[in-house]
C-alpha cells in the first residue's frame, strides 16, 4: 500500500506517540526491521510501514501472506514492568485495531481470541508482538508489535491455504490514501491510550463485546489432546474462558492451539 510523503508526514505530525516513521516499498518484515532498529537504540514509539513484505512473519512460527495492497506496521514498544504482559498488549492492540476498522471502513470487526480481527467470518487482521532483551536497557525489554491487515484482495486471490479463512477490507484494487493514512493514525492514537494505561484494563471491556469465539465451540490442542468446549467468555487476564464437562477453564494463549470453532 504506496503512502505519499504528504500522508506520511500527516501521520507523524497527527501521532504524539509516533517518535519517528519509517515507510518502505518493500521489507522483508516490518518486525525484524524494527527489531533490528531497537538494538540500535530506537527510542519507543518508532513506527516502520511497509507497503509489501517478502518474509511477513505470523504466530506460531507460520509466514504472513503480504502482497501489494494490504497495510505493514510495527510499531515499538519500551514497556517498564508493570506493562510487560504481552497477552495484554496484543489484547489492547486488537482493541485498537479492531476500532479503527469500523470507524474508518465502516463495519463491524470482531476479534478472535487472542488477537485476529474478523469481518463477517473472514480473518482480516493478523497481529504478532515479538519481546527482545536490549543490553542497553535489560529491564525495559523493547517490544515490537505488528499489524498486518489486508486492505484489498489480493488480484490472484488468497493462496489455497488460507483461502477459505482470508477476507479484506474493501472490494476496490486500489486503497484509498487518505483514508489509509486516517486508518494509521486512529490504530496509533487508540493504541497510545491504552498502553499508557494498560494495568487499569479499561479495554477489557470492549474486547469481550467484540469476542468472535464467545459462544462457539472450539476445539484446541493442549498437551498433546485435542479437546472440545465451549467459550463463555474473556477473564480479567485476557485468557479465553472455556466450559468443559461442567467446569470452568481459562486458557492462555502460549499453552493452547485453537484447531477449529
Ligand atoms: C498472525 O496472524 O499470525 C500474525 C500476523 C502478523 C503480521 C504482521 S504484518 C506486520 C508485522 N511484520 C511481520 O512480519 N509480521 C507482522
Amino acid at each position: 500500500m504506496k503512502l505519499s510523503s504528504a500522508f506520511l508526514q500527516q501521520i507523524r505530525d497527527d501521532v504524539a506517540f509516533c517518535s519517528s516513521l519509517h515507510y518502505l516499498e518493500e521489507t522483508t518484515s516490518t518486525n525484524a526491521v524494527l527489531k533490528q532498529m531497537a538494538l540500535e537504540g530506537m527510542p519507543e514509539g518508532a513506527v516502520v510501514l511497509a507497503a509489501r513484505q517478502t518474509e511477513g512473519r505470523g504466530r506460531l512460527g507460520r509466514s504472513f501472506f503480504s502482497p501489494e495492497g494490504g497495510l505493514y506496521m510495527s510499531v515499538l514498544f519500551r514497556p517498564t514492568a508493570s506493562v510487560q504482559n504481552p497477552l495484554m498488549l496484543t489484547a489492547a492492540a486488537a482493541v485498537a485495531v479492531s476500532r479503527a476498522v469500523d470507524n474508518v471502513f465502516s463495519v463491524e470487526s470482531q476479534i478472535k481470541w487472542v488477537n485476529d480481527i474478523y469481518v463477517d467470518g473472514k480473518k482480516v487482521c493478523g497481529i504478532l508482538a515479538e519481546g527482545q532483551i536490549d543490553p542497553n536497557e535489560p529491564d525495559r525489554p523493547a517490544v515490537v508489535l505488528g499489524i498486518g491487515v489486508n486492505i484489498c484482495a489480493p488480484k490472484e486471490g488468497f493462496p489455497p491455504e488460507i483461502a477459505d479463512r482470508a477476507g479484506a477490507l474493501t472490494d476496490g484494487d486500489e486503497p484509498d490514501c487518505e483514508q489509509l493514512a486516517r486508518f494509521v493514525k486512529e490504530i496509533l492514537n487508540n493504541l497510545y491510550v491504552d498502553y499508557v494505561r494498560l494495568e487499569e484494563k479499561n479495554f477489557l471491556s470492549e474486547y469481550r463485546n467484540r469476542s468472535f469465539l464467545t459462544g462457539k465451540t472450539v476445539q484446541y490442542q493442549k498437551n498433546g489432546r485435542t479437546r472440545s468446549a465451549e467459550v463463555v467468555g474473556i477473564d480479567d487476564e485476557a485468557r479465553l474462558v472455556v466450559l468443559e464437562e461442567g467446569q470452568e477453564t481459562a486458557l492462555f494463549a502460549g499453552e493452547v492451539q485453537l484447531l477449529n470453532y
